[in-house]
């Protein structure tokens, strides 16, 4: 098993009729613990990086790192650039070797996300790098800053981009929002429905925290074959750091850093047995 390009996986899950977790990760633990959990039920998933979260995790430390991860896993990985905004960090990423890159171009017109998404592409190529955008705009935001207002994918839209960039995957908006939902959101199945219909290319659903074992279900019947999970992970680790050093007197680095691989562990490994649809 090793290193692998994301469209490897998607592929694989397309037969199978399941979706690849795609879980971010901000430092050592976290990687761990993802890894941990997919090897344990033996499923590839996805590693990645939003490019909002270098600055705490900067890419020449993490990109390295992952990397490493996914070579010495039992299971098939792939490392992947979580909304890159940028050309430059699109190539940075491309350069340490990672296996797939997203360019998020949603928040620009039609035209000019077709032009530079075809650019990624083309340079992604060189590197046998697979290549993720997004269309309509997914609410809520990566990191801290403003919010985005949810603009639902256009699913002629859809079929069109696909088209002319050659991406080999899209992500979609259809009601999803990064971060913790205020309610649970109600996802647009119908557009989803419209998008799959018309669109060969394997579907993402991000903002992938709070929503329902039912919903991912629903969507992964509806074509989408890559989940983000993020918030859910950062959450559980602070959440087990922080029982463990209510419990203590003295914190101990060794098992705060045990902890947080822990709770990284059980979030990933919750979500892989939803994603995989066993039953
Ligand atoms: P959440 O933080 O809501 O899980 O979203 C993850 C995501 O979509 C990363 O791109």
């Amino acid at each position: 098993m090793a290193l692998v390009s994301m469209k490897k996986l998607l592929k694989k899950a397309q037969e199978q009729n399941r979706a690849v977790g795609a879980f971010s990760v901000g430092n050592m633990e976290m990687v761990m613990g993802a890894v941990k959990a997919a090897q344990e039920l033996n499923t590839p998933i996805i590693l990645q990086i939003a490019e909002v979260r270098l600055k705490n995790s900067p890419l020449e430390l993490m990109g390295p790192m992952m990397l490493a991860a996914a070579k010495n896993a039992s299971v098939d990985i792939a490392v992947h650039l979580d909304h890159g905004l940028t050309l430059e960090t699109v190539d940075r990423a491309l350069e340490l070797g990672f296996t797939s890159v997203m360019f998020d171009g949603s928040l620009l017109d039609f035209e000019e996300n077709v032009g530079k998404v075809q650019k990624v592409v083309e340079k992604a190529s060189r590197y046998k790098a697979s290549v993720e955008a997004e269309l309509g705009v997914v609410g809520g935001n990566e990191g801290e800053g403003k919010a985005h207002k949810i603009l639902c994918t256009d699913p002629e839209k859809a079929r069109e981009f696909c088209l002319r960039t050659g991406v080999n995957a899209l992500a979609v908006a259809i009601g999803n929002a990064h971060g913790n939902y205020p309610v649970l959101p109600e996802l647009r199945f119908d557009v989803l429905e419209q998008i799959n219909k018309k669109v060969d290319t394997p579907l993402v659903l991000h903002g992938g925290t709070g929503i329902t074992d039912e919903m991912f279900r629903k969507a992964i019947s509806l074509g989408v074959r890559k989940i983000n999970i993020a918030t859910a992970s950062f959450d559980h680790l602070a959440n087990y750091a922080k029982n463990y050093c209510d419990k203590v007197d003295r914190a101990n680095y060794f098992e705060l850093s045990a902890n947080e691989v822990q709770g990284v562990y059980e979030n990933v490994k919750r979500h892989i047995k939803v994603f995989n649809c066993a039953d």
